[in-house]
């Protein structure tokens, strides 16, 4: 596995492997590091369609906001190159800011429209701006065939789906199913930030996921805000603080009798961390 800080030299070895290989397929895994088995699953994922697997480690400080945890985001490099020694990538790409970024504030922005102003975009306005950035300059810098996404991060995946075709990128995104820990609940990097006790309680968010599933399948559609709004009801009876709780069609918009792809999606404070989850339903 080769591990490079700057673009000229990823770059001189792709085009080593592309000189060597025609038609070489390369797959790029973007991560933000303090990495865990969701991650791997891309990696894994990855493996599968390309020849080349690259993995980019970045904590990109465009897609915070004021005030979010960028200085206190995990960084655990050592432990992620392990990790990804052991699953297999061929190359790590762990740029630094001023490398990615040599203007900054950078002059270019990414406008995502309305799918990056619901959900998330609520209380994270310039979240969506600052990852159609970074996702569109790793595009342009690694020229992958195919890029692996989480479906945790649900709405990312829309969008960035959204990127490569509006961008004519031309890639093949793949989205990855949410890998959970044996209660159910979604891995994700900020799980890091959950007390013992606060771990306890952060199933709870999976279930309801799956209890509102089960109640969708059954209900007219008549009753689908009823139930949301049961649902969101009984989490904040626990004492959590609900971002969303929101029931959306496969395109993120608000759903039509007509749809039969669904998902469910919410942010929810746990203590100080806001968990992401989400489920698909298929009616
Ligand atoms: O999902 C993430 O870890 C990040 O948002 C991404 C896609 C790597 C962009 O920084």
């Amino acid at each position: 596995m080769k591990i490079f800080n700057t673009i000229a030299e990823l770059q001189s070895e792709l085009n080593s492997h592309r000189d060597e290989k025609i038609a070489l397929k390369v797959g790029l895994v973007p991560t933000m590091g303090n990495l865990h088995k969701g991650h791997i699953s891309l990696v894994n994922i990855a493996r599968q369609h390309a020849d080349i697997v690259v993995v980019s480690i970045f904590v990109n400080p465009t897609q915070f906001g004021v005030g979010e945890d960028f200085d206190s985001y995990p960084r655990t490099l050592d432990d992620d190159l392990a990790q990804l020694k052991t699953a297999g990538a061929d190359i790590v790409f762990a740029p630094s800011v001023n490398e990615m970024y040599p203007t900054y504030p950078p002059n270019v922005q990414v406008l995502s429209g309305g799918m990056a102003q619901i959900l998330c975009g609520k209380s994270r306005p310039t979240h969506f701006d600052g990852v159609g950035l970074v996702v569109g300059k790793l595009f342009n810098i690694v020229r992958p065939d195919v890029a692996i996404f989480g479906k945790k991060d649900y709405q990312q995946l829309a969008i960035i789906r959204q990127l490569n075709d509006e961008l004519n990128f031309g890639i093949k995104i793949i989205g990855a199913e949410i890998v959970r820990a044996d209660d159910g609940l979604a891995l994700s990097s900020r799980n890091g930030y959950l007390t013992p006790d606060k771990r306890a309680i952060a199933p709870v968010i999976n279930q309801t996921l799956q209890k509102i599933k089960a109640d969708i399948l059954t209900a007219d559609f008549e009753n689908y805000a009823n139930i949301m709004q049961k649902y969101h009801n009984d989490l904040t009876n626990l004492g959590l603080t609900v971002d969303y709780l929101e029931l959306y069609n496969d395109r993120l918009q608000a759903p039509t009798p007509d749809d039969k792809n669904l998902v469910v999606l919410t942010a929810v404070f746990v203590g100080k961390a806001r968990l992401l989850d989400n489920l698909e339903i298929t009616l």
